[in-house]
């Protein structure tokens, strides 16, 4: 199958791609977070094709993209008390809510679970794409899993051409990371995965929010399944240095490392390192501006993982706003539970 690049910005084009996903097939387009590979979602033939082409384990479920509130009706059995007021403030936007499910959705999408995810994005063409095919769409990350998520068409053009029907290009992802999947179904909303929107954001709208330990009970079924699949790991181990004295330890660490050495590091910490010429270094941007260097990560990793790096060193950022989500995607990409981040 060849993989068609269908141009964002073009009407035509997005009703191609409209036409495509009415038909069963797979078209992965452009949101505010990162890439998503779509298909519809009531569809069971069209969604078993999202695992095959991502290589993505059947028991880890999906979010379902709508542009309208009123197609929650066929994907809900229900509306918990705080949707309405979460979905007034931060929808379209990156805040995927879990609800019940209703009876239409099919165990694809859900992974056999009793709830579902919905979220409404906000980026022009995805809502453009989602209102010319007037259907919920189900929409993963589109990448090959396990790798970073795509934030431009050509990083799913990498992982997924000739698996998928087209590509709708929209340009650079802006927020970079994924949405925030908020549980509502429990009385105090608990944070499943940190993202988009921060826990902080969300409290000033609706009072305590809880976020979710990483594992949790290993005897239970995690809340989000996906959470303990191995997520964004690049070829090289990657390395994050959270010491007292950074610089030291790094330029300790870059000195006496013989291979082909890869760096992910903020403007002001590369800006302190004697850095051999022979390295891979992508500057994360500055440490004052989390909000980039959330937007940058995953292109970053990309990156490194071309140049076929043997290690990356990268550095730990503050928990606060989005750095909560950066944080849990770089502990990820490390293999680390996030309060194991080396020191
Ligand atoms: O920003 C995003 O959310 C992107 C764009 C494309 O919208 N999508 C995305 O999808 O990141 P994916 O499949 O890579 O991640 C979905 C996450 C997984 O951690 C999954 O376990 C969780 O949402 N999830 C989906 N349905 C769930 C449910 N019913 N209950 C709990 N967690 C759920
Ligand atoms: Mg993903």
């Amino acid at each position: 199958m060849d993989t068609k690049i269908l141009d964002g910005t073009q009407a035509a084009a997005v009703n191609e791609a409209a036409e495509l996903l009415k038909m069963g097939q797979l078209v992965a387009f452009p949101t505010e977070t990162v890439y998503g590979l779509g298909a519809y979602a009531l569809n069971k033939e069209a969604v078993r094709g999202i695992y095959q082409a991502k290589g993505r384990p059947s028991d880890n479920p999906l979010i379902v993209h709508i542009c309208q509130k009123e197609q929650l009706t066929d994907l809900i059995s229900e509306l918990p008390p705080l949707a309405e007021t979460l979905m007034e403030k931060f929808w379209p936007g990156p805040l995927t809510l879990i609800f019940p499910k209703g009876e239409q959705v099919p165990a694809e999408i859900t992974g056999g679970l009793d709830t579902v995810a919905v979220r409404m994005p906000n980026h022009p063409v995805a809502l453009a794409l989602l209102e010319a095919c007037a259907l919920p769409i189900a929409a993963p990350s589109a990448n090959r899993s396990g790798k970073p998520s795509p934030t431009l068409a050509a990083h799913v053009l990498h992982d997924l051409n000739g698996r998928i029907a087209a590509v709708v290009d929209g340009g650079a992802a802006e927020v970079g990371l994924e949405s925030t999947v908020l549980d509502i179904t429990q009385t105090v909303p608990v944070i499943l995965r940190p993202g988009g929107i921060t826990k902080e954001q969300l409290e000033e709208v609706v009072g305590q929010v809880e976020l979710a330990t990483p594992h949790g009970d290993k005897k239970e079924t995690p809340r989000a399944p996906g959470m303990k699949y191995t997520h964004y790991a690049p070829e090289a181990p990657v390395i994050i240095c959270q010491a007292q004295d950074l610089e030291k330890e790094l330029q300790e660490k870059i000195n006496s490392f013989t291979g082909k050495l890869g760096l992910m590091l903020s403007n002001e910490t590369l800006a302190k390192l004697k850095i051999p010429k022979t390295a891979t270094v992508v500057d994360l941007g500055s440490q004052n501006n989390l909000a980039n260097i959330a937007a940058n990560l995953f292109a970053a990793l990309r990156t490194l993982d071309e140049a076929e790096v043997e290690i990356i060193y990268t550095e730990a950022f503050p928990h606060t706003q989005i750095g909560s989500a950066v944080m849990n995607r770089l502990s990820k990409a490390a293999g680390v539970e996030e309060k194991e981040v080396i020191k």
